[in-house]
C-alpha cells in the first residue's frame, strides 16, 4: 500500500519535502565519510555523558562504543537509572555526549548546525510512553504537525497523513480527538506522527509500558511490520523482556552507564553472562515448583530416591533437547517435571528439568555434551515425585 512513499529507495535516498533531510544526507558525504554507510545506521564511539546537577556531576554513560546496524530492531535494557534514556536521547541530540561521538549514517551529529539538527530530527523519529499528543488537536492535526512546521504543501500533507494513518491502522480516525482514543490507538497516532516525516530511525522510549498486554502485542507487531516494510532502524528501550524477545534482533544491556553485554537476542538471552542480565531475565524464569523445592535433599542417601536433573540449553550449535536421546541415557521411568525452554531467532534455549532414578553414576551419565550444554543434579527426593 505504501510502496510509493515508503519504499526502500526512499529510505536510502531521502526525498522528504522541504529538504532538510537531504541536507543531512549531503552532510555525510561532505564530511568525507564513506558514501556506502547505510541510511539508518548509528555508531556510538566512546560516548560519555555527565550531567551537571545541583548535587554535583552525575555520570550517566561511560565508554559506550557500539554499532546499531541499519534496518535492525535494537533493544536497550537495564535497571532503572542505568542510562537507557540518556543513550537514546543522544541519537537525536536531545542530549549531547560530554565526550565521544554519536554518528548517524557516518556523520558526527555533534558538529551539526541548527539546520542540520532540524534535518536530523526529521530523520530520527521518536515515540514516548505517554504518547505526548496535543489534546486540543484532532488526530489529523497531531500527525500533520511535523509536516506543517516543515512547510510541506497542504495537499501533500493530506496525502501523507492519510497514508501513515492507514499504515498504523487508524484510517478514518482523522477527525477524532485524542481523548476519544484508547491507549493503543493513542500510541498508533504517536507512531504515525513519528513516521510522517519518513524517518530512517525510530526511537522508542518505553513505548508500550502504559499499555495492557494485548495492546502491547498489537503495537509490537506494528513496529515489526514497519521495520520490515520501511527498512527503518528501530532503537527501543523497554523494561519488558518479552518485548525484546518478541521483536528485537540485537540487545544491549546497560549497567550503571556501562555496556554489561550485547549481542543477538538469542545469544544474550540464551546464555546471559552478566549479573544484571540474569537479574533482568528473572521474571521470564519460573523457579522450581514449591512443593518439590521444599523436600529436596542435596545429597543422595544411597536408598531408592528420585533425582531431579536440570539440563540447560544456550542455543549454540543447534543443540536441542532431544527426548529420545535423554531417555536412552537416563532410562525408562524418567519424567519431565518442568520445561522453561524458548525458541528465539531459531535457537532453542532455556532449562528442562527431569526426574529420574537416583544412581551412583548419574553425574557421569548426564555430563554428556550430546544431551545439553550443561547439566546438574538439583537434588534428591526420597518420596515419589
Ligand atoms: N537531566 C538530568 N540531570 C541530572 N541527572 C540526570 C538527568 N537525566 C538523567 N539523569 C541521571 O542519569 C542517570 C541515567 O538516567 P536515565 O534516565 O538515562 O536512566 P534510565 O535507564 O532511562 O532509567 P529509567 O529506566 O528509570 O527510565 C540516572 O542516575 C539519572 O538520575
Ligand atoms: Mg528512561
Amino acid at each position: 500500500m505504501s510502496a510509493v512513499l515508503f519504499d526502500a529507495a526512499a529510505n536510502v535516498m531521502p526525498v522528504v519535502g522541504a529538504d532538510a533531510r537531504s541536507a543531512g544526507a549531503s552532510e555525510a558525504s561532505s564530511t568525507g565519510k564513506p558514501a556506502a554507510v547505510a541510511a539508518g545506521s548509528i555508531r556510538f564511539q566512546a560516548v560519555e555523558k555527565i550531567y551537571v546537577s545541583s548535587v554535583g556531576p552525575v555520570k550517566a554513560l561511560t565508554d559506550i562504543t557500539i554499532d546499531v546496524p541499519a534496518g535492525s530492531i535494537f533493544g536497550i535494557i537495564g535497571r532503572s537509572g542505568a542510562g537507557k534514556s540518556s543513550m537514546l536521547r543522544t541519537i537525536n541530540r536531545l542530549e549531547r555526549p560530554t565526550s565521544g561521538q554519536v554518528l548517524v549514517d557516518g556523520a558526527d551529529i555533534s558538529t551539526f548546525n541548527e539546520d542540520q539538527l532540524v534535518a536530523l530530527r526529521r530523520r530520527v523519529g521518536m515515540i514516548f510512553q505517554h504518547f505526548n499528543l496535543l489534546s486540543a488537536k484532532t488526530v489529523f492535526a497531531n500527525v500533520a504537525l511535523p509536516l506543517v512546521v516543515a512547510g510541506v504543501p497542504k495537499q501533500e500533507v493530506k496525502e501523507r497523513v492519510a497514508e501513515v494513518l492507514k499504515l498504523v491502522g487508524l484510517g478514518g480516525k482523522e477527525n477524532t480527538y485524542p481523548s476519544r482514543l484508547s491507549g493503543g490507538q493513542k500510541q498508533r497516532v504517536g507512531i504515525a506522527r513519528a513516521l510522517v516525516s519518513r524517518p530512517e530511525i525510530l526511537l522508542c522510549d518505553e513505548a508500550t509500558s502504559a499499555l495492557d498486554p494485548e495492546t502491547t502485542l498489537s503495537i509490537l507487531s506494528l513496529l515489526k511490520d514497519i521495520n520490515r516494510r520501511l527498512g527503518l532502524t528501530i532503537v527501543l528501550i523497554t523494561h519488558e523482556m518479552s518485548v525484546i524477545r518478541e521483536i528485537c534482533d540485537h540487545v544491549l544491556v546497560l549497567e550503571a552507564g556501562r555496556i554489561a553485554e550485547t549481542g543477538r537476542v538469542w545469544e544474550v538471552f540464551g546464555n546471559p553472562r552478566h549479573e544484571a542480565t540474569r537479574s533482568l531475565l528473572k521474571p521470564l524464569d519460573r523457579g522450581l515448583p514449591e512443593d518439590l523445592a521444599g523436600r529436596l535433599d542435596s545429597q543422595w542417601s544411597g536408598k531408592p530416591a528420585t533425582a531431579l536433573v536440570e539440563f540447560t540449553y544456550t542455543g549454540v550449535g543447534g543443540l536441542q533437547p532431544d527426548l529420545g536421546r535423554l531417555f536412552a541415557v537416563l532410562g525408562d521411568g524418567t519424567n519431565i517435571i518442568q520445561s522453561n525452554l524458548d525458541r528465539i531467532q531459531g535457537h532453542v534455549s532455556g532449562r528442562l528439568i527431569v526426574a529420574t532414578a537416583a544412581r551412583s553414576d548419574l553425574h557421569h551419565l548426564i555430563a554428556n555434551p550430546d544431551l545439553a550444554h550443561a547439566a546438574r543434579i538439583i537434588g534428591y527426593d526420597a518420596t515419589d515425585v
